[in-house]
């Protein structure tokens, strides 16, 4: 008897050449059935070593965001049926720029994502599922998150062109948006693709000292790092991008994360994203002024 064939399908993953979402691709490139695009700004190598499709994308340059929609509307993919929105960066301070004139960090973690998002949904299954990266720190929780710093909310066009200030303080603030726009997307769904099943989840990851995320922190601070995480990967809380990479990967292909709906998840299990993050008139002054910013 002839086995049924399998349904092919594709999914984005956005920040896969790197630390929590190349270990999300590498579950996703061995799963039968899913094609992968590794979406950053020098995706060859990982692609390559992956087995995946390759398709540069700048979150941090509106430009290339939608040049990138564009190609992978017209790449000859198997449908569109996972969004992975990943990628992320954290600075010391907040004077980097965006291709667009945005401060960097809420520039490419939000505004990047949700206009990327927004050019991907007419594309996704019905029975899609978006996963936005967010993370612990989107809560006002110093001693949870080790010290870092919690988000501080404002107007979002003050968040898009801050004058200065702390580059922790805006991350945490970036992930806060990421959440919000999870759940605001999540409230709209019915409204932006009637009849589907599409789900949205926000996913919290834990710590994970193993990823490239500390960049742009000096050298020595890096070493420091590296030398206490045998340490700290005993703490709750704190895991491998190994290992939350995998949870990532799941909550694209397992049925027990199909939509319709939005499930928010804190490494491994199921979790409340913060009061401010779940406050709808917040995440629609959000939303707005993100359409407008991306809409230039
Ligand atoms: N590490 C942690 O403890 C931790 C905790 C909570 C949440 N997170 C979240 O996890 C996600 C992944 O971070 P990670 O820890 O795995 O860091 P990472 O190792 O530094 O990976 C970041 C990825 O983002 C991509 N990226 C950065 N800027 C980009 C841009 N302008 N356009 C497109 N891609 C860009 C990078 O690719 P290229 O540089 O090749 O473009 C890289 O693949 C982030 O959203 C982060 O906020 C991390």
């Amino acid at each position: 008897m002839n086995k049924p064939s399998l349904e092919q399908r594709t999914v984005v993953v956005t920040g896969a050449t790197s630390g929590l979402g190349l270990a999300c691709a590498r579950v996703l490139a061995r799963t039968p059935g899913w094609t992968v695009v590794v979406a950053a700004r020098r995706p060859d190598g990982a692609a390559a070593s992956l087995g995946a499709v390759p398709l540069a994308l700048d979150l941090a340059d509106l430009t290339s965001v939608r040049a990138f929609a564009a190609t992978l509307a017209d790449a000859g993919l198997p449908p569109l049926a996972g969004v992975v929105a990943n990628a992320g960066i954290q600075y010391r301070d907040r004077r980097h720029t965006t291709a667009d004139g945005f401060e960097a960090t809420f520039g490419t973690n939000h505004l990047g994502h949700f206009l990327l998002l927004q050019l991907l949904l007419p594309h996704l299954t019905g029975d899609g599922r978006i996963v936005v990266v967010a993370s612990g720190t989107h809560k006002a929780q110093r001693i949870r998150n080790g010290g870092f710093p919690p988000p501080r909310w404002d107007d979002p066009r003050a968040l898009a062109q801050p004058s200065d200030g702390s580059g922790q303080v805006a991350y945490a603030t970036s992930k806060l948006a990421n959440v919000m726009t999870v759940l605001e997307l999540a409230r709209r769904m019915a409204s932006l693709r009637p009849g589907s099943r599409i789900a949205v989840h926000g996913f919290d990851p834990g710590l994970m000292p193993d990823t490239a995320l500390d960049r742009d922190y000096s050298a020595r601070a890096q070493r420091v790092y590296e030398r206490v995480t045998p340490l700290l990967l005993r703490l709750p809380g704190v895991t491998t991008a190994a290992a939350s990479g995998a949870q990532l990967a799941t909550m694209i292909t397992d049925p027990a994360y199909a939509g319709p709906g939005s499930r928010y998840v804190e490494v491994d299990r199921d979790g409340e994203p913060s009061a401010t993050a779940r406050d709808p008139q917040l995440a629609a002054e959000l939303w707005a002024v993100s359409e407008e910013l991306t809409a230039r």
